[in-house]
């Protein structure tokens, strides 16, 4: 086993963070220049992991993560992070938390700033991240608010992309399913800007990409073609399938939720359409919308996906944290 070390590129990275004690709350905040840093530290830190498993950049460092609403990936990959950081973390349990005896976001905020150096949030109201910086002595970062972003997973969904095919330029990329609930497209879509892309949405009309979001695309020249069914044709042309569930939880009334939860399945008779290299991505967790077959296909990408999640949110939690 080598020792660990940090090689001298990632310390300067670190050392010129423009991430630096800074929150993170929407993708709005970044430009194409930050992005290329975070994927450059995000790269180091996926070699760094393969080679030694733990680069001890934030051993004098506490995170704080609190979860307002269920998360797997999200929870789980900023605790692997952090500790693949040589930090530590503490998870605050909602269900035990002072919430229940009804204290308010901002002064629960106000507590996580006296024991960690930043806190991770995830919260159902589309406010709450703006709320908690306001209030907070130390970053925030957004875990997920409401329908709104959910800045994290469009870093790793970038990422994801430019490891898988080697660049975002020239690409097709078609989002599929609930892309008005879907936070994480969102964000995504808001990141693209900065790249020259052509953007396919594919979604029933009670499903459609909220008018604000939308209407950056068009200004962008990005959008290609809208349909409420992922046709063979909008298939064949795609280099990236990002797949979304139907969020139930945002729904207000269960009979719709009923309605539109399978409109949009991926099978493999939709794969046979695709390029080769074309790639299915999902931020998880999945219900029907994509049929178990795909995952033995080598175009399905979302379990990678979440590996390069745990190299990103290493990567964002060392440039905002390391002194
Ligand atoms: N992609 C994502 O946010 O997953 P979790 O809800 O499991 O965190």
């Amino acid at each position: 086993q080598p020792p660990s070390t940090i090689s001298p590129s990632l310390l300067s990275l670190l050392a010129s963070s423009p991430f630096k004690n800074r929150h993170v709350l929407s993708v709005n905040q970044y430009t194409r220049q930050d992005l290329h840093v975070l994927f450059t530290v995000a790269q180091e830190m996926r070699l760094g992991v393969q080679r030694q498993g733990i680069l001890p950049i934030l051993q004098s460092k506490v995170l704080c993560t609190m979860f307002f609403e269920p998360s797997t990936r999200t929870s789980a990959s900023f605790d692997a992070a952090m500790q693949r950081l040589g930090g530590r973390t503490i998870a605050i349990n909602t269900t035990h938390s002072s919430t229940q005896k009804g204290e308010t976001l901002q002064d629960t905020i106000r507590t996580l700033g006296c024991y960690g150096d930043a806190v991770v949030l995830r919260h159902p109201e589309n406010e709450s991240a703006a709320t908690a910086a306001k209030f907070s002595p130390v970053p925030i970062i957004n875990g997920g608010n409401g329908s709104r972003e959910h800045p994290t997973q469009a870093f790793l969904d970038l990422f994801t992309i430019r490891e898988e095919l080697g660049t975002v330029t020239g690409l097709t990329v078609t989002f599929t399913g609930d892309l008005k609930y879907g936070r994480t497209v969102h964000s995504l879509v808001k990141l693209l800007q900065y790249y020259e892309v052509r953007i396919n949405l594919v979604a029933p009309k009670a499903l459609a990409l909220p008018n604000e979001v939308r209407e950056q695309i068009v200004a962008s020249g990005q959008l290609a073609v809208e349909s409420e069914t992922l046709t063979p044709e909008i298939v064949a042309k795609s280099d990236v399938l990002y797949c979304t569930r139907v969020q139930k939880e945002r729904f207000p009334s269960l009979d719709e939720y009923e309605r539109l939860k399978d409109s949009l399945i991926v099978d493999n008779s939709v794969l046979k359409h695709a390029k080769s290299t074309m790639i299915v991505m999902h931020p998880l967790p999945r219900n029907n919308e994509i049929s178990e077959e795909v995952d033995f296909d080598q175009r399905a990408a979302y379990f990678r996906q979440m590996r390069y999640g745990l190299y990103t949110r290493m990567a964002l939690l060392a440039l905002v944290l390391a002194a």
